[in-house]
Protein backbone atom coordinates (compact mmCIF):
# COMPACT_ATOMS: atom_id res chain seq x y z
CA UNK A 1 0.00 0.00 0.00
CA UNK A 2 1.50 3.52 -0.80
CA UNK A 3 1.41 5.41 2.22
CA UNK A 4 -0.07 9.34 1.92
CA UNK A 5 1.78 11.73 3.07
CA UNK A 6 -0.71 12.93 5.73
CA UNK A 7 0.49 9.60 7.41
CA UNK A 8 3.79 10.90 8.11
CA UNK A 9 4.61 10.95 11.94
CA UNK A 10 6.70 14.39 13.16
CA UNK A 11 8.63 13.70 16.00
CA UNK A 12 9.00 17.48 17.04
CA UNK A 13 11.52 18.39 19.55
CA UNK A 14 11.12 22.06 19.43
CA UNK A 15 14.45 23.28 18.79
CA UNK A 16 14.97 26.22 20.87
CA UNK A 17 14.64 29.35 18.42
CA UNK A 18 18.25 31.17 17.79
CA UNK A 19 18.73 34.37 19.53
CA UNK A 20 19.40 36.21 16.37
CA UNK A 21 19.55 39.61 18.20
CA UNK A 22 21.36 38.39 21.30
CA UNK A 23 24.20 36.61 19.36
CA UNK A 24 24.61 39.59 16.74
CA UNK A 25 25.06 42.15 19.64
CA UNK A 26 27.82 39.54 21.54
CA UNK A 27 28.96 39.19 17.61
CA UNK A 28 29.07 42.87 16.68
CA UNK A 29 30.37 43.61 20.15
CA UNK A 30 33.40 41.10 19.87
CA UNK A 31 37.04 41.48 18.15
CA UNK A 32 37.30 40.93 15.53
CA UNK A 33 33.66 41.33 14.57
CA UNK A 34 31.37 38.13 13.77
CA UNK A 35 27.75 37.79 12.63
CA UNK A 36 27.14 33.92 13.33
CA UNK A 37 26.63 32.02 9.54
CA UNK A 38 23.72 30.31 11.28
CA UNK A 39 21.46 32.87 10.19
CA UNK A 40 22.22 33.10 6.56
CA UNK A 41 19.55 30.25 5.95
CA UNK A 42 16.28 32.38 6.04
CA UNK A 43 14.06 32.13 2.41
CA UNK A 44 15.66 34.52 -0.04
CA UNK A 45 19.28 32.86 1.88
CA UNK A 46 18.54 29.43 0.80
CA UNK A 47 17.36 30.24 -2.33
CA UNK A 48 21.16 31.87 -3.07
CA UNK A 49 22.36 28.61 -1.46
CA UNK A 50 20.93 26.37 -3.75
CA UNK A 51 22.41 29.18 -6.58
CA UNK A 52 25.65 28.52 -5.09
CA UNK A 53 25.53 24.96 -5.16
CA UNK A 54 25.18 25.27 -9.36
CA UNK A 55 28.26 27.45 -9.58
CA UNK A 56 30.65 26.78 -12.37
CA UNK A 57 33.44 28.04 -9.45
CA UNK A 58 31.66 26.33 -6.60
CA UNK A 59 33.45 22.40 -7.39
CA UNK A 60 31.40 21.60 -3.70
CA UNK A 61 28.40 20.02 -4.34
CA UNK A 62 28.98 18.45 -7.98
CA UNK A 63 32.31 17.09 -6.79
CA UNK A 64 30.37 15.33 -4.02
CA UNK A 65 27.43 14.36 -6.34
CA UNK A 66 30.45 12.94 -8.94
CA UNK A 67 31.69 10.77 -6.43
CA UNK A 68 28.66 9.15 -4.96
CA UNK A 69 27.38 8.13 -8.59
CA UNK A 70 30.85 6.53 -8.96
CA UNK A 71 30.54 4.53 -5.75
CA UNK A 72 27.29 4.58 -4.06
CA UNK A 73 27.42 0.65 -4.26
CA UNK A 74 30.34 0.41 -3.18
CA UNK A 75 29.23 2.94 0.28
CA UNK A 76 25.62 1.13 0.40
CA UNK A 77 27.60 -2.02 1.49
CA UNK A 78 30.04 -0.40 3.53
CA UNK A 79 26.74 0.76 5.34
CA UNK A 80 25.75 -1.98 5.49
CA UNK A 81 21.97 -4.70 5.67
CA UNK A 82 18.91 -3.21 7.71
CA UNK A 83 20.08 -0.06 8.46
CA UNK A 84 18.27 2.63 9.88
CA UNK A 85 19.55 5.81 8.00
CA UNK A 86 19.81 9.00 9.83
CA UNK A 87 20.19 12.22 7.90
CA UNK A 88 21.28 15.50 9.09
CA UNK A 89 19.67 18.11 7.12
CA UNK A 90 19.75 16.28 4.05
CA UNK A 91 16.27 16.82 3.00
CA UNK A 92 14.98 14.38 -0.02
CA UNK A 93 18.23 16.07 -2.02
CA UNK A 94 19.34 14.19 -4.96
CA UNK A 95 22.37 12.43 -2.88
CA UNK A 96 20.29 10.63 0.01
CA UNK A 97 17.89 9.39 -2.55
CA UNK A 98 20.92 7.80 -4.47
CA UNK A 99 22.16 6.13 -1.01
CA UNK A 100 18.49 5.04 -0.12
CA UNK A 101 17.93 3.76 -3.40
CA UNK A 102 21.33 1.30 -3.14
CA UNK A 103 20.84 -0.01 0.36
CA UNK A 104 19.99 -3.13 1.38
CA UNK A 105 16.71 -3.24 2.92
CA UNK A 106 16.47 -0.17 4.79
CA UNK A 107 14.80 -0.31 8.11
CA UNK A 108 14.27 3.33 8.07
CA UNK A 109 15.14 7.08 6.85
CA UNK A 110 15.06 9.32 9.83
CA UNK A 111 15.79 12.96 7.98
CA UNK A 112 16.83 15.45 11.42
CA UNK A 113 16.22 18.93 10.56
CA UNK A 114 15.55 22.33 12.56
CA UNK A 115 13.26 24.00 9.91
CA UNK A 116 9.94 22.22 10.60
CA UNK A 117 8.79 23.23 7.03
CA UNK A 118 11.69 22.02 4.69
CA UNK A 119 11.64 19.03 6.81
CA UNK A 120 7.85 17.97 6.15
CA UNK A 121 7.86 18.70 2.53
CA UNK A 122 10.82 16.68 1.82
CA UNK A 123 9.90 13.95 4.01
CA UNK A 124 6.52 14.18 1.99
CA UNK A 125 7.86 14.24 -1.74
CA UNK A 126 10.31 11.74 -0.47
CA UNK A 127 7.49 9.45 0.82
CA UNK A 128 5.72 9.59 -2.64
CA UNK A 129 8.95 8.88 -4.13
CA UNK A 130 9.42 5.84 -1.84
CA UNK A 131 6.25 5.01 -0.87
CA UNK A 132 7.68 1.40 0.68
CA UNK A 133 10.46 3.25 3.12
CA UNK A 134 9.48 4.12 6.80
CA UNK A 135 9.54 7.92 6.95
CA UNK A 136 10.40 9.21 10.79
CA UNK A 137 10.84 13.05 10.36
CA UNK A 138 12.52 14.72 13.26
CA UNK A 139 12.39 18.48 14.16
CA UNK A 140 15.65 19.03 15.81
CA UNK A 141 18.87 21.06 15.66
CA UNK A 142 21.04 18.13 15.27
CA UNK A 143 24.38 20.13 17.08
CA UNK A 144 22.48 18.98 20.22
CA UNK A 145 21.98 15.61 21.44
CA UNK A 146 18.82 13.98 20.40
CA UNK A 147 16.73 10.86 20.88
CA UNK A 148 15.97 8.89 17.66
CA UNK A 149 12.32 7.46 17.08
CA UNK A 150 11.81 3.94 16.89
CA UNK A 151 11.06 2.44 13.84
CA UNK A 152 8.15 -0.13 13.19
CA UNK A 153 11.09 -2.82 12.51
CA UNK A 154 14.46 -3.23 14.68
CA UNK A 155 17.27 -2.29 12.68
CA UNK A 156 20.58 -3.55 12.50
CA UNK A 157 22.19 -0.38 13.22
CA UNK A 158 21.80 3.34 12.71
CA UNK A 159 23.88 5.01 9.89
CA UNK A 160 24.24 8.49 10.04
CA UNK A 161 24.61 10.49 6.70
CA UNK A 162 25.79 13.71 6.73
CA UNK A 163 26.62 15.37 3.15
CA UNK A 164 27.66 18.81 1.99
CA UNK A 165 30.76 19.75 4.20
CA UNK A 166 28.69 21.26 6.56
CA UNK A 167 30.93 20.45 9.09
CA UNK A 168 33.92 22.44 7.34
CA UNK A 169 31.61 25.30 9.17
CA UNK A 170 32.59 24.80 12.18
CA UNK A 171 35.82 25.11 14.06
CA UNK A 172 37.76 21.92 14.91
CA UNK A 173 37.19 21.59 18.22
CA UNK A 174 33.21 22.24 17.85
CA UNK A 175 33.45 19.66 15.14
CA UNK A 176 35.04 16.82 17.61
CA UNK A 177 32.33 17.38 20.58
CA UNK A 178 29.63 17.03 17.30
CA UNK A 179 31.11 14.09 15.87
CA UNK A 180 31.90 12.68 19.88
CA UNK A 181 27.27 12.75 20.26
CA UNK A 182 27.44 11.26 16.40
CA UNK A 183 29.49 8.05 17.54
CA UNK A 184 27.45 8.24 20.60
CA UNK A 185 23.79 7.96 18.48
CA UNK A 186 25.82 5.39 16.47
CA UNK A 187 26.72 2.93 19.09
CA UNK A 188 26.99 -0.14 19.25
CA UNK A 189 27.55 -1.02 15.67
CA UNK A 190 26.25 1.77 13.20
CA UNK A 191 28.34 4.08 11.07
CA UNK A 192 28.52 7.42 10.08
CA UNK A 193 28.92 8.75 6.11
CA UNK A 194 30.28 12.38 5.96
CA UNK A 195 31.27 14.32 2.69
CA UNK A 196 34.25 16.52 3.81
CA UNK A 197 35.78 19.19 1.54
CA UNK A 198 39.65 19.20 1.40
CA UNK A 199 42.88 21.34 0.61
CA UNK A 200 43.94 22.50 -2.54
CA UNK A 201 45.21 25.38 -4.03
CA UNK A 202 43.98 29.07 -3.16
CA UNK A 203 42.70 29.98 -6.09
CA UNK A 204 40.73 27.11 -6.83
CA UNK A 205 38.74 28.02 -3.62
CA UNK A 206 38.77 31.69 -3.52
CA UNK A 207 37.28 31.81 -7.02
CA UNK A 208 34.09 29.42 -5.29
CA UNK A 209 33.28 31.81 -2.54
CA UNK A 210 33.64 34.99 -4.86
CA UNK A 211 32.03 33.56 -7.64
CA UNK A 212 32.15 35.97 -10.98
CA UNK A 213 28.03 36.25 -11.04
CA UNK A 214 28.04 37.28 -7.29
CA UNK A 215 25.84 34.99 -5.84
CA UNK A 216 27.66 34.43 -2.78
CA UNK A 217 28.27 38.43 -2.53
CA UNK A 218 24.71 38.78 -2.58
CA UNK A 219 24.23 35.53 0.09
CA UNK A 220 26.68 36.57 2.26
CA UNK A 221 24.84 40.60 1.83
CA UNK A 222 21.81 39.03 3.06
CA UNK A 223 22.58 38.59 6.78
CA UNK A 224 22.66 42.49 6.96
CA UNK A 225 19.38 42.54 4.64
CA UNK A 226 18.52 39.97 7.54
CA UNK A 227 19.53 42.00 10.27
CA UNK A 228 17.51 45.11 8.91
CA UNK A 229 14.67 43.63 8.92
CA UNK A 230 14.53 41.15 11.81
CA UNK A 231 16.45 43.81 14.14
CA UNK A 232 15.57 47.27 13.03
CA UNK A 233 19.80 47.80 12.03
CA UNK A 234 20.40 50.04 9.93
CA UNK A 235 23.25 48.88 7.55
CA UNK A 236 23.90 50.61 4.27
CA UNK A 237 24.14 47.87 1.84
CA UNK A 238 26.05 49.79 -0.65
CA UNK A 239 28.63 50.46 2.17
CA UNK A 240 29.76 46.98 2.43
CA UNK A 241 31.32 44.52 0.33
CA UNK A 242 31.86 40.76 0.37
CA UNK A 243 35.03 39.25 0.19
CA UNK A 244 36.53 35.54 0.65
CA UNK A 245 39.81 35.15 1.93
CA UNK A 246 41.97 31.68 2.29
CA UNK A 247 43.68 31.57 5.70
CA UNK A 248 46.18 29.25 4.51
CA UNK A 249 47.26 29.15 8.20
CA UNK A 250 43.87 27.93 9.42
CA UNK A 251 43.44 26.18 6.04
CA UNK A 252 39.66 27.95 6.23
CA UNK A 253 38.02 30.27 4.07
CA UNK A 254 37.05 33.32 5.72
CA UNK A 255 33.76 35.06 4.67
CA UNK A 256 33.74 38.97 5.12
CA UNK A 257 31.65 41.57 5.02
CA UNK A 258 34.06 45.08 4.80
CA UNK A 259 32.80 48.51 5.67
CA UNK A 260 33.39 51.02 2.95
CA UNK A 261 33.82 54.01 5.07
CA UNK A 262 33.85 55.05 8.69
CA UNK A 263 30.07 54.85 9.61
CA UNK A 264 28.15 53.67 13.03
CA UNK A 265 25.31 50.97 12.47
CA UNK A 266 22.58 51.27 15.27
CA UNK A 267 21.46 47.59 16.60
CA UNK A 268 19.26 46.53 19.26
CA UNK A 269 19.79 49.83 21.48
CA UNK A 270 23.78 49.81 20.30
CA UNK A 271 25.71 51.70 18.23
CA UNK A 272 28.61 50.04 16.50
CA UNK A 273 31.63 52.15 15.60
CA UNK A 274 33.25 50.95 12.37
CA UNK A 275 36.47 51.97 10.64
CA UNK A 276 37.12 52.11 7.12
CA UNK A 277 38.06 48.66 6.19
CA UNK A 278 36.97 47.03 9.10
CA UNK A 279 35.70 43.55 8.69
CA UNK A 280 32.80 41.31 10.23
CA UNK A 281 33.61 37.39 9.65
CA UNK A 282 30.93 35.88 8.88
CA UNK A 283 31.67 32.67 8.14
CA UNK A 284 34.45 30.12 8.12
CA UNK A 285 34.65 27.07 6.05
CA UNK A 286 37.76 24.58 6.84
CA UNK A 287 39.59 22.53 4.12
CA UNK A 288 40.60 19.20 6.00
CA UNK A 289 43.04 16.52 4.86
CA UNK A 290 42.29 12.69 4.60
CA UNK A 291 44.64 12.34 7.14
CA UNK A 292 43.54 15.38 9.31
CA UNK A 293 40.06 14.34 9.25
CA UNK A 294 40.66 10.80 10.38
CA UNK A 295 42.60 12.07 13.22
CA UNK A 296 39.70 14.21 14.01
CA UNK A 297 37.03 11.59 14.08
CA UNK A 298 39.47 9.02 15.43
CA UNK A 299 39.68 11.37 18.20
CA UNK A 300 36.17 11.47 18.71
CA UNK A 301 35.77 7.35 19.11
CA UNK A 302 35.57 6.80 15.42
CA UNK A 303 37.30 3.74 12.92
CA UNK A 304 38.18 4.75 9.35
CA UNK A 305 36.37 2.03 7.18
CA UNK A 306 36.75 3.77 4.61
CA UNK A 307 37.17 7.19 1.83
CA UNK A 308 36.39 7.77 -1.54
CA UNK A 309 37.74 11.16 -3.45
CA UNK A 310 37.42 12.49 -7.16
CA UNK A 311 40.75 11.75 -9.68
CA UNK A 312 41.93 15.81 -8.09
CA UNK A 313 41.49 14.93 -4.39
CA UNK A 314 39.59 18.08 -4.00
CA UNK A 315 36.49 16.35 -1.53
CA UNK A 316 36.48 13.69 0.00
CA UNK A 317 33.90 11.06 1.05
CA UNK A 318 34.30 9.06 4.40
CA UNK A 319 32.62 5.95 5.97
CA UNK A 320 33.34 5.97 10.01
CA UNK A 321 32.03 2.80 12.27
CA UNK A 322 32.05 2.62 15.98
CA UNK A 323 34.91 0.36 16.84
CA UNK A 324 33.51 -2.60 19.36
C1 LIG B 1 27.07 24.95 3.81
N1 LIG B 1 28.53 25.06 3.62
C2 LIG B 1 29.13 23.75 3.48
C3 LIG B 1 28.93 26.02 2.56
C4 LIG B 1 30.48 26.08 2.47
O1 LIG B 1 31.00 25.86 1.38
O2 LIG B 1 31.14 26.28 3.50
C5 LIG B 1 28.39 27.41 2.81
C6 LIG B 1 28.85 28.40 1.80
N2 LIG B 1 29.28 29.60 2.07
C7 LIG B 1 29.59 30.23 0.96
N3 LIG B 1 29.40 29.41 -0.04
C8 LIG B 1 28.92 28.27 0.45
Amino acid sequence: MTPAPAELQLLDLEPAASDFLAEAIAGLSSDPRTLPSKFFYDERGSELFQEICALPEYYVTRTETEILQQNIAAMAQSIGTGAELVGFGTGAGIKTRMLLECLEEPVAYVPVDISKQRLVQSAEELAIAMPHLEILPVCADYMQSMRLPTPARQPAHVAVYFPGSTIGNLEPATARGFLQRVCRLCAPSGGLLIGVDLQKPREILEAAYNDSAGVTAAFNLNLLVRANRELGADFALEQWQHRAIYNEIESRIEMHLISERAQTIHLGGHAFEFAAGEKIITEFSYKHTVAGFTALAESAGFQLSRTWTDPQQWFAVFHFTVPE
